[in-house]
């Protein structure tokens, strides 16, 4: 069931995520608010390293924050088992991933697929970079 224009879809409360051992660990989100409407584009921007794949990976499923709630059309992922969350990821959201994850590409190539600057691609006619899976 979809939900009305400009309902809020997704719905981040002071969540809270840290990496590292016991006195070396490093707080990458602390008490985050983050509210998303339906329709609504929203760009996540800040330096290498302050938290934006960090976040992207609680609201898609694949991590889980140290605390707070991401709730996606009022359900709870933060709080959702392992087979939920894949549930989730399958049928809710879709990820294009920034480096890893992906199968290599072809080139050239009949599929669909995201170039970046980062990885050459297989062939020597550029040294552009395929980081995103085929469609
Ligand atoms: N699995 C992990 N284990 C340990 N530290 C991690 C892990 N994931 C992220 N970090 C650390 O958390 C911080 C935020 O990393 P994150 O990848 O979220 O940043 P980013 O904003 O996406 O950076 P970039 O713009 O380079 O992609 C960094 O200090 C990073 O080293
Ligand atoms: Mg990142």
């Amino acid at each position: 069931m979809s939900s009305p224009a400009g309902e809020p879809i997704l719905r981040c409360a002071d969540l809270w995520k840290s990496f590292g051992p016991e006195g070396r660990r490093v707080e990458v989100l602390r008490g985050l608010d983050l509210e998303v409407r339906r329709g609504e584009m929203v760009a996540v921007l800040g330096e290498s390293g302050t938290g934006k794949t960090t976040l992207l990976h609680l609201i898609g499923g694949i991590d889980r924050p140290d605390r707070g709630s991401i709730l996606f059309r009022g359900r709870d992922v933060a709080a959702a088992g392992a087979h939920e969350r894949a549930v989730y990821r399958n049928r809710d959201l879709g990820f294009v991933f920034q480096f890893h994850h992906l199968r290599p590409c072809s080139w050239p190539t009949s599929r669909r697929a995201i170039w970046t600057r980062e990885t050459p691609r297989p062939s020597s006619r550029s040294s552009s970079t395929c980081t995103a899976g085929a469609a």
